[in-house]
């Protein structure tokens, strides 16, 4: 092949390619003409003044308005306008507060927020967190949709650049809240390149929260135990699955334990469930000691318990062979529930090896075989490392309330779940009750507060109630 004669680069640089180098070619740089670019800018002034009354429609018809009566009414009308606008917006905020919060406040706060927060802090925030792009030498941002306030939240909608996902937001959230000052932030899918980024104001968690209402027909796959940090109700599912709560000491593994135990009262007492308990550290569930059909607290009683439970189920499911696929919870075949508070006391720091033994082997069999068949183990662990508990991964539901460690976050939720926001670690000591579960519904870790139950509670519910009624007989 020929070789060809250099062009455009011999011209800027003197010295001539050497025999390794080769003939290269560049691109001729053409210089735009200024009519061009004076043509360009006044396009794209005629188009933003065509497009303004449909982008911004309620802007643009005020600030007509203003200037009409300005113009045609001078000062006085001016003034006028004023003290009306005023008289309707008092009228207005005091009549309809509701529909006035919703077209008036949030929406002059979203407005705000947009402009002095988002749209301030946007290119910064995103470029530094590395969620710009890059392509040509042409920097590529995500685009603001639309700004949206409620009570709680800002909801930032955004176009996301093509080519990006995004979990790629999923895995800077820490860095997108501490951009924005929120204290968290969470993302939502809306459909292809479209997300919303919720950024709450304040921490709706940061009160306690009052021991909750007995649902009247209780759903065990959904019993309310708190409150999730969007302020709907935190549901907890016990049937057909198995909970783990892990969180150090203090972090309020009890309330959860408590809060679930309280919303199946009426299923209890009906006795279509039933909650056996062990209680190694004596503390927790011994309050409520009448309200379990069984229970134990040192390591020989709880392993029988646990050996108890297995045979239950085991006959169970030898009924059910062949017939039956799901447990529906009724009287004879009660939904049961058992309760193991401080679960390493028997798995790991029990001083009897064979108890040891034992009661990891029930609490293997009953996890990996009780679901379909309405066993349910909910577990509560100060320290989620494989030494002490590697049963672990038989657990489907896990709860992280404070933990020690950064590393403990996904050993408990699972990979990953750090990344999405979920800080159990840095949960503040004066929270006693905060978690970070996964939904089934999304793959990013929400924070919840458990109801706290007293002892008093706990007593009213214990004396309102007794598992030595004839509804509370012996399983299997
Ligand atoms: N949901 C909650 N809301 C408010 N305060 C709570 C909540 N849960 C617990 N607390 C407070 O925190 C204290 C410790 O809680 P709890 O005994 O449940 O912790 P724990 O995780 O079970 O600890 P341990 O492992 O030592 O048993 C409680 O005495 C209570 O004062
Ligand atoms: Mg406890």
């Amino acid at each position: 092949m020929m070789r060809q004669p250099k062009v455009g680069a011999a011209q800027s640089s003197p010295t001539l390619p050497t025999p390794a180098q080769g003939v290269r070619w560049t691109t001729p740089i053409v210089e735009t003409p200024g009519i061009v670019v004076l043509g360009s800018w006044i396009w794209r002034l005629v188009r933003l003044l065509v497009l303004l009354p449909f982008r911004f429609p309620v802007m643009v018809a005020s600030t007509t308005l203003v200037a009409a009566c300005w113009w045609y009414l001078g000062g006085e009308g001016l003034a006028a306008l004023a003290g009306v606008l005023a008289t309707v917006s008092l009228v207005w905020w005091r009549t309809w507060p509701d529909s006035y919060r919703y077209c008036v406040t949030w929406r002059l706060l979203a407005w705000w927020r947009h402009l002095v927060v988002y749209r301030r802090h946007w290119q910064p925030v995103l470029v530094i967190a590395g969620l710009a792009e890059s392509y040509q030498e042409r920097r590529y941002l995500p685009r603001i949709r639309s700004v949206a306030c409620n009570a709680r939240a800002d909801y930032v909608r955004v176009s996301l650049v093509a080519g990006t996902a995004p979990t790629d937001f999923e895995h800077r959230v820490v860095e997108l809240a501490h951009g924005f000052a929120a204290p968290s932030c969470r993302v939502t899918v809306n459909g292809p390149r479209d997300i919303t980024l919720e950024f709450p104001r304040h921490d709706t968690l940061a009160e306690p929260l009052d021991t909750l209402p007995v649902p009247e027909n209780p759903d065990l796959s959904a019993l309310p135990v708190g409150k999730r940090e969007d302020g709907t109700p935190w549901k907890l599912r016990l049937h057909g699955t198995h909970v783990l709560i892990v969180g150090v000491t203090g972090a309020g593994k009890g309330s959860v334990l408590w809060s679930a135990i309280r919303a199946m009262l009426p299923a209890l007492e009906e006795g279509t469930a039933q909650v056996w308990g062990i209680d190694p550290k004596r503390m927790e569930l011994a309050y409520g000691r009448e309200l379990f059909a069984r229970y134990a607290d040192d390591g020989e009683s709880a392993v029988n318990l646990l050996e108890h439970a297995v045979a239950s189920m085991q006959e169970r499911a030898e009924r059910y062979a062949g017939r039956q696929r799901s447990h529906t919870p009724t009287k004879t075949d009660p939904f049961v529930l058992v309760v193991l508070d401080e679960v390493a006391f028997l798995t790991a720091y029990h001083p009897d090896r064979d108890v040891r033994r034992r009661a990891e082997n029930a609490i293997a069999t009953l996890t990996s075989q009780g679901r379909s068949v309405g066993f349910c183990v909910l577990a509560a662990l100060q320290d989620p490392r494989k030494e002490v508990m590697n049963l672990r991964n038989l657990f489907p539901d896990k709860i992280a309330l404070r933990l020690d460690e950064a590393s403990q976050v996904d050993m408990v939720l699972g990979e990953g779940a750090r990344e999405r926001g979920a800080e159990a670690h840095l949960i503040d000591t004066t929270l006693p009750g905060v978690a970070y579960v996964r939904l089934e519904t999304s793959p990013s870790p929400v924070r919840v507060r458990a109801a706290f139950v007293s002892d008093d509670d706990i007593t009213a519910m214990a004396n309102g109630y007794s598992a030595d009624s004839p509804s509370a007989e012996e399983v299997g």
